[in-house]
């Protein structure tokens, strides 16, 4: 299959399902239990309607901003997941390579099947990263890791604290497939995905016992990094992000779907931040994810008040679909559809994007 006959990420979808194993498929498609969430986190996206504006000068199209004090080149940004080398030998250091020429930022996940040495090793000058954190219950562990991550701020830039996860969801396309929980530790081996075996372990321990005053307070005395905090779903604990120094980015997300079935939509969080606690927006960055499929879903996160927005299975199924090239494929598709999109909507770049853009009567709640 020539990559480029691909058009848009559902196609990308169907043909990384047929190449890779069926447990490789089901860890990355599974979600909590009827995948109400995970479905809702794109259709959402499917009942806000554009407002475009005529006779606007759109020979430009700027989609860089800035993420953290960081110039890139667009909004988009890929979710950290865990063991990325099921989908493909090359892992996250294919994601890395995939999406180098546009100028996206990388979360790599605390459990990537490669070491963040081996992700960031010959990237692009002036590719960035961002690490996410799961807090294990030996401290002791995660902040040798933090250490490391401390000593590789020329290409790790923050820290992501991942919230929305502290027991995992039930994900029954998982069990039904013998998926027990992946880690890092498995070193997933490239041979063995090629044989179609699956090496499965179980996750070091999960923290259970975080909380906002002193976790962060932890977190602090371990790294200066700027500090992210990722799986909010509420206003409310936006407000309380807002309150918290250290806190400079939060990621509005169910997690795709993964964790609490029936928990809203990005979508919704935003809507209701934008209602009740307008000035989170001015105070951090808000970023979100859940359920991309087009470039229309980005432009729209970004009119409620997104600063920037991740990719998570789409950027899997990429990889799985054709290495390298598969992600870069991907980037391609909802690069370009971006820019289309902001043309016909009459805006110039990224700063311009508001409320005013979009109709997201259907959505609101009260
Ligand atoms: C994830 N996600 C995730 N999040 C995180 O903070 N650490 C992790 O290790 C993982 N692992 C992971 C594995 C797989 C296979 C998926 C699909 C997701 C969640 C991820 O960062 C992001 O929130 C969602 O993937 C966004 O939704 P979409 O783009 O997959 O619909």
């Amino acid at each position: 299959v020539d990559l480029h006959d691909l058009l848009n990420l559902d196609e990308i979808e169907a043909l990384a399902t047929k190449k890779m194993s069926k447990k490789a498929w089901a860890y990355f498609y599974s979600a909590g239990d009827d995948l109400i969430s995970k479905k809702l986190n794109n259709s959402v996206y499917r009942s806000i309607l554009f407002r475009p504006r005529i006779f606007v000068d759109c020979r430009k199209c700027d989609t860089s901003t800035s993420l953290l004090g960081h110039r890139v080149g667009t909004p988009l940004y890929v979710s950290p997941t865990a063991t990325a080398r099921l989908a493909h030998p090359t892992g996250e250091k294919g994601i890395a390579e995939g999406i180098s020429s546009f100028g996206a930022l990388q979360i790599m996940s605390n459990y990537a099947s490669l070491t963040p040495e081996q992700i960031v090793a010959d990237s692009a000058p002036g590719q960035i990263f961002g690490w996410q954190l799961y807090v294990y219950k030996d401290r002791t562990r995660s902040e040798k890791e933090i250490a490391k991550i401390n000593s590789m701020r020329n290409k790790i830039k923050f820290i992501c604290l991942t919230l929305d996860s502290p027991v995992m969801g039930k994900r029954e396309d998982d069990e039904r497939h013998g998926n027990a929980i992946l880690t890092r530790e498995a070193d997933v081996d490239p041979k063995s995905v090629k044989r179609k075996k699956v090496i499965i372990n179980s996750f070091p321990g999960p923290a259970l016992d975080l909380t906002w005053k002193s976790t962060l307070e932890w977190l602090s005395k371990h790294t200066d990094l700027p500090i992210v905090l990722k799986g909010l779903q509420t206003y409310e604990d936006a407000y309380l992000a807002m309150k918290c120094a250290s806190v400079k980015a939060v990621v509005i997300s169910n997690h795709g779907g993964r964790s609490l079935d029936t928990a809203s939509p990005a979508v919704h969080t935003l809507l209701e931040i934008r209602k009740y606690c307008p000035e989170v927006f001015d105070r951090m960055e808000v970023w979100v994810d859940g359920g991309i499929k087009r470039g229309t879903d980005i432009v729209k996160a970004l009119c409620l008040g997104a600063k920037a927005v991740g990719v998570g299975r789409a950027t899997l199924f990429g990889l799985g679909a054709g290495g390298v090239a598969g992600v870069e494929r991907v980037y391609e598709i909802l690069q370009a559809e971006i820019e289309t999109c902001m043309r016909l909507l009459g805006v110039e770049n990224i700063n311009q994007l508001g409320p005013q853009y979009i109709n997201s009567r259907a959505v609101e709640r009260d």
